[in-house]
């Protein structure tokens, strides 16, 4: 598999990463203790991180990690939890950072979880939406864009560990 072309420009990734922080500011104004921006490692990182800088409001950081596709661009169906929470998130306010939604399987297993440990509040803010792969329905509160349906890599995404680094992006192609 080779990079191909640019689907999101890091210009474009920028501008929506601000006004969802300016939608996310204005809906959490009034809270009394940090927003906690729950990031789904790793291919979240780019964003959560882009994300609270544009961001006005108090924040925390915490992290959670999950099983994924492995080295493949097809999602097993199984998820697992590899790393939990570390803050008690009993009665705050979390807004869970993700990448990307394709199946839907990966979020609901987590927003499951979180929901568990009784927050006052549970949002959702995602990146990239791949609406047409929705086997789980879950509920998207920020979205960053709608995608076709193809396996994507860069701003946090990879393939085989590759290309998170870049700042835009691209599709993945066959050799
Ligand atoms: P889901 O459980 O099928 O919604 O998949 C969610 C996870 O699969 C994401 O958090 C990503 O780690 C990975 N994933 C899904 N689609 C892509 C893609 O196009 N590129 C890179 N990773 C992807």
């Amino acid at each position: 598999m080779k990079l191909g072309r640019e689907l999101l420009s890091a210009q474009a990734i920028q501008q929506r990463v601000r006004e969802l922080a300016e939608q996310v500011s204005k809906d959490y104004a009034r809270i009394a203790r940090p927003l906690i921006l729950l990031s789904v490692l790793k291919g979240s990182v780019c964003f959560a991180t882009d994300l609270s800088r544009y961001v006005t409001v108090p924040v925390n950081f915490d992290y959670v990690a999950v099983s994924s596709y492995g080295s493949g661009t097809e999602s097993s169906g199984v998820v697992q939890l590899l790393k939990d929470l570390t803050m008690e998130v009993t009665g705050r306010d979390v807004l869970m950072v993700e990448d990307i939604i394709d199946t839907g399987l990966t979020t609901s297993f987590l927003f499951e979880h979180v929901q568990r440990h009784r927050p006052s509040s549970l949002k959702l803010c995602v990146l990239l939406n791949k609406e047409e792969r929705r086997v789980k329905p879950v509920p998207i509160s920020y979205k960053g864009f709608d995608i076709p349906n193809h396996f994507v890599v860069g701003y946090g995404l990879d393939y085989d560990e590759l290309y998170r680094n870049l700042s835009a992006v691209h599709v993945l192609e066959p050799d």
